[in-house]
Formats: C-alpha cells, structure tokens, sequence
C-alpha cells in the first residue's frame, strides 16, 4: 500500500478531481449521495460521474430518482451476460475514461465486478482509488460468488478504504491495510435512506402502483433475491417456501424479482398465479422504501437490503448461508436462515404467529451507519488535499 499524506500535500494544490465509477443498481444508491456531497463544494472538487452500465433499467431507475446524468456512459450491459462480459467490456471501456480525464481518485463502491474492474483498470493506469464500503468479508470464497472474491481484491488495489464500521476495519488490518488509510465512516446507504425517507415521507406518493391488488388489511411479506451461488437448486427451494407461506394465507407476499432471467426463470415458473403472491417488476428505489416501511417480514439475500431494513425497525430473514453483514446479526435484528425451503417456511411462521419473537426482532437499529458517512467521507478526502480545503 502506498503512503497517503505528504506526498499528496506536496502534489496536489488545486480542486480535485474525483472520478466515481459504477454500474449496478446497489452501487448507484449508495454511491449517488456522496456525488451530490462532492459537487455541493465546486471549489474544492471537479465530480464526474462514468457508469459501467452493467445494470441498464435498474441503473437508470436510480440515477433518475437522484437526478443524477453521467459524464461517461459504458453501456455495457447484455441480457444474460456472464462474469468475463462483463469484466473484459468494463475494463477496456475505464481504459479509455481514465487516460481522457486523468483523476486525482478514482471513487468506487463494494463488491460487484464493476467495482474491481474500476480499481484494477485505476491500479494499471496510476490513478488511487478510494473504496467506500471497504472490509466487508465472509471469509467464504465462493458466497457470495463472486463478490467476496472481488471485495478482497479491490482493497489491494486501492489506496484509501472507507469501512462501515469497526469489524470492517479490523478485516483490513488483519490483510495488511495500514492503518492511515482507513477511515471508518457508517455505510452511505443509510445516507440515501435517510434522503428517500424524507420524500417519501414528505406526502409524496410513492406507494407503488403494482400494489393495487394488495389487501391493504394484511401484513406483508417483502423477498427480495438474487444471488448467484444460490442459482438452481436454493433458488428452487426458496420459491416453494414461499409458496407453503402463500397457501397459509397469513400475509400477502410481495416479491420484486430481480432482472436476472436465472432469477425470473424459476420465480414466475413455480410462482405465477398463485394467490396472496404477488410478483412485480424491480421498483424504484423509494418505492421500494415505502415497501419496506410497509412491510411486516422482510425475505432477502440482498446486501443493501440486509442494512436498510433494521433501520426501519423490520425483521429481516436472510436467505444465504452467510453474511458479511454481521452487525443486524449480532443486533438481533437479522437472522440467517438459509435456502432450506422448512426453515424458512418455520421462521417465518414463527414472526408471523409469535409477537413476542417478533417484538424482539422489530427494533430499529442503527448498527451501519446514522446518515452522516458522506460528509464524513469527504472531510476525510480534503485531509489529502489541504489546498482545496482550505477552499471549501
Ligand atoms: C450484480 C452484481 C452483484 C450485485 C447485484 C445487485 C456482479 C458479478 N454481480 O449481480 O454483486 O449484488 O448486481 O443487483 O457484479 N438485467 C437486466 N436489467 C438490469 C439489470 C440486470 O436485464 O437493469 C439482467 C441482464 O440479463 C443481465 C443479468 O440481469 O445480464 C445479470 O446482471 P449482472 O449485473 O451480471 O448480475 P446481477 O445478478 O445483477
Ligand atoms: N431496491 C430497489 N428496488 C427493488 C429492490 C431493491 O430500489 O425492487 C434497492 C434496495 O433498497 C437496496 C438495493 O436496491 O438499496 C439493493 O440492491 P440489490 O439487492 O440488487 O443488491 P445488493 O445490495 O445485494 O448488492
């Protein structure tokens, strides 16, 4: 790892030029705050925006709720890409940006291929890059798959590491990060909650409109899912869960499927039609959020997901063997539950049957962050540049 501090006090005396780069729909959400951050002190930073596209709607329906028009646009995505599409065409495509723009830093966010691509590509081409979200680990090579794998190689590719919280920081010293580098700063996701709840809570309707056939008297079970170690078999096993949950008839469920046609597939075959399901298309975000808030259970293996929902105060059930997330965990908020289609179903029932297990779960915590971690990223970006901070 490179040392930060006086090499950059001697070199960099003007506004800074920060380039972010991302291409999926989590890294839009959690990264669109801190662009806005940025471009509030034109005088300290230069803010450009270049989007991978490795997400195309579920992209777009993010930066249009941040307003947010990319300098540089990829494009990149194909239906059903796989991992070496998406590696080789984002990475001779930030080629081409980084030696056009020159950055100071490169600003990248989490675990997707995207993320490495921009690191490796800024590594190759002598630019820093700064990791927001750094450290998360499972310590599991192969789940998730294969963002484990691309987390660990970003944070050796990268010069400063904006970690969540402390357990995240201390995976990084373990690796070697030096200490001076790192600054644990709480997720930039509850930033973009904290914004979204403000509008959807100022009266602005975002109730979505594929709920209309919802009956407004019941509880609702939220699944999100999409992760790939779970194609096949656990993504099978997870879909007749909810199907024993909809014959029950204690809630509604309400399942956004994901774009991915290896998710899709298996949803709408064992799942369409039958009754109190409910599978809509991806949603904006904040409709999402105020799916969230509206929701009694919460069914995910989502990452984003997994912090967003103990800030609301719900239940989160977590699809997956194992999490990087284990803060919700250790909070009692979030339990990992599996892709067994009996445990499941059993976990559920009991939130569902046992308020007192649901009392116990339903506390709003804030174990990620308190909506403060871009100001904090950006007080911690002008340390390395006293001349622009001196301007802002
Ligand atoms: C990607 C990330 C994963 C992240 C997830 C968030 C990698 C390897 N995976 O997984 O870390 O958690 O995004 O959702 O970086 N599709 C569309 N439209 C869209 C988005 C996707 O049609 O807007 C379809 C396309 O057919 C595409 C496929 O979904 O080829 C898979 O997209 P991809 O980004 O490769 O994988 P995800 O499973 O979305
Ligand atoms: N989300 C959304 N619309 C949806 C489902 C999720 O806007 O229909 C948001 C959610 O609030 C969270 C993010 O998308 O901020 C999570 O994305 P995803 O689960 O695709 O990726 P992960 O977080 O697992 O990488």
């Amino acid at each position: 790892m490179e040392k930060t501090g006086g090499y950059y006090e001697k070199r960099y005396r003007g506004i800074v030029k920060a380039l972010f780069f991302f291409g999926t729909r989590p890294e839009a959400i959690k990264l669109a705050p801190l662009v806005r951050e940025l471009e509030k002190y034109p005088r300290s930073f230069d803010v450009k925006v270049c989007v991978s596209a490795q997400h195309r709607e579920m992209l777009d329906q993010v930066l249009d709720f941040f307003g947010i028009s990319p300098d540089f646009d990829l494009d990149i995505m194909r239906k059903n890409q796989d991992l070496f599409d998406v590696t080789t065409d984002a990475l001779a495509g930030i080629k081409k940006v980084l030696a056009a723009w020159r950055p100071d830093w490169l600003i990248v966010q989490g675990d997707t291929t995207t993320t490495f691509v921009g690191a490796l590509a800024a590594f190759y081409g002598g630019v820093k890059t700064v990791h927001i979200e750094a450290g998360l680990r499972s310590f599991n090579r192969l789940s998730p798959f294969p963002e484990e794998v691309n987390r660990v190689l970003t944070t050796h590719l990268s010069t400063l590491h904006f970690a969540p919280t402390q357990t995240a920081k201390k995976n990084l010293l373990k690796e070697g990060v030096p200490e001076r580098n790192i600054h644990v700063v709480g997720n930039t996701s509850i930033d973009a909650l904290h914004l979204c709840l403000k509008k959807v809570q100022a009266g602005t309707r975002y109730s979505p409109a594929a709920l209309a056939t919802v009956n407004p008297m019941r509880r609702i079970v939220l699944v999100t899912g999409h992760r790939r170690e779970s194609f096949g078999g656990p993504f099978e096993q997870i879909c007749r869960a909810l199907k024993i949950l909809a014959m029950d008839g204690e809630a509604e469920i309400v399942y956004p499927v994901h774009l991915n046609p290896n998710v899709r597939k298996p949803v709408f075959s064992i799942l369409r039609g039958l009754p109190n399901i409910h599978l809509i298309d991806p949603l904006a975000y904040p409709s999402f959020v105020w799916l969230m808030n509206r929701s009694s259970v919460v069914l995910t293996d989502s990452g984003g997901v997994q912090e967003e929902a103990p800030s609301l105060g719900k239940p989160v059930l977590v699809m997956r063997d194992v999490t990087e997330r284990t803060e919700g965990i250790t909070a009692g908020t979030a339990k990992l539950v599996g892709t067994d289609a009996d445990t499941i179903v059993k976990e559920t029932r009991r939130l569902l049957r046992d308020s007192r297990a649901y009392e116990k779960m339903a506390r709003a915590v804030n174990p990620y962050g308190d909506g403060t971690s871009c100001r904090k990223v950006r007080q911690a970006l002008l340390k390395y540049h006293p001349a622009a901070r001196e301007r802002s």
